[in-house]
């Protein structure tokens, strides 16, 4: 059992033998949404692989039973996503991957383990053309900010499984129908001898290089910090959440690191 509680601010422990959440008192009851291997073929490099069966389990809506009427007021939702450290064929573990509708952002932010995140930007008449990649490695306490139009997907890097949180708007659903179609993110990360290794996803027309960062550890314009978990901000800085549902009213140059 891992307590996540000053990690995340909220009662919760992962069961690190069921990769399930344990939900302490005062909790909505979520019950996971899990992704499995056969919804995830469409955009796996190996479509063969036969196992793990699940691959990971998405926690929507958690929230403290008080909280409701917050959270809905302020057109939030807060998802915890368990993504398994097993490997899918040569592929690190991933998320399906999706853009937002519109121009909406998010803000990740790692609870445990260590995660990378794949950030595409798609022309806007041409899906299969990509105009900027950007690879986002973080750790436990970090803090991701997805910026306005880029797709994005999760990648388990790690030896155990990674535990990520988001706040996000609650005022869409998420659209993963064009990675399905394209087999894919711009990239697929595989494991290999030396460690990973990037290749390109022949679907798309034209890819960029990957711009390697990590997430700022104080990212000043956001009022963010690393290592302060982010469900609190409800109570006392929900206006550092606005630009989840007003994106296009910040500036997003310093919420990554370049390397
Ligand atoms: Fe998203």
């Amino acid at each position: 059992m891992r307590d996540l509680r000053e990690a995340s601010g909220l009662p919760i422990a992962l069961n690190t033998q069921k990769n399930r959440l344990v939900l302490g008192a005062g909790l909505t009851k979520v019950t996971p949404a899990v992704r499995y291997l056969k919804e995830m073929r469409e955009v796996l490099v190996s479509k063969d692989t036969s196992s793990p069966r699940e691959l990971y389990y998405m926690y929507r809506g958690l929230r403290k039973i008080k909280d409701e009427t917050a959270i809905r007021g302020n057109k939030l939702r807060y998802d915890v996503t368990i993504i398994r450290h097993e490997r899918l064929g040569p592929e690190f573990m991933k998320t399906a991957g999706h853009y937002h509708p519109g121009c909406f952002g998010e803000l990740y932010e790692v609870l445990s383990g260590e995660g990378w995140c794949l950030l595409q930007k798609k022309n806007s008449r041409n899906f299969r053309i990509i105009e900027d990649v950007i690879l986002v490695k973080a750790r436990a306490g970090d803090k991701i900010v997805i910026p306005p139009y880029y797709g994005h997907i999760l990648i388990n890097i790690g030896k155990e499984c990674l535990v990520t949180s988001n706040w996000v708007s609650g005022e869409f659903a998420s659209e993963y129908e064009l990675y399905k179609k394209s087999g894919g993110a711009a990239y697929f990360v595989l494991e290999d001898k030396l460690g990973e290794r990037f290749e390109v996803n022949a679907y798309y027309q034209s890819v960029p290089r990957i711009r390697v960062a990590k997430p700022a550890r104080k990212i000043a314009k956001f009022g963010l910090k690393a290592g302060e978990p982010m469900y609190p901000l409800l109570y006392k800085d929900v206006q550092k959440l606005d630009f989840l549902n007003n994106p296009l009213k910040y500036d997003y140059r310093d919420v990554f690191v370049f390397l």
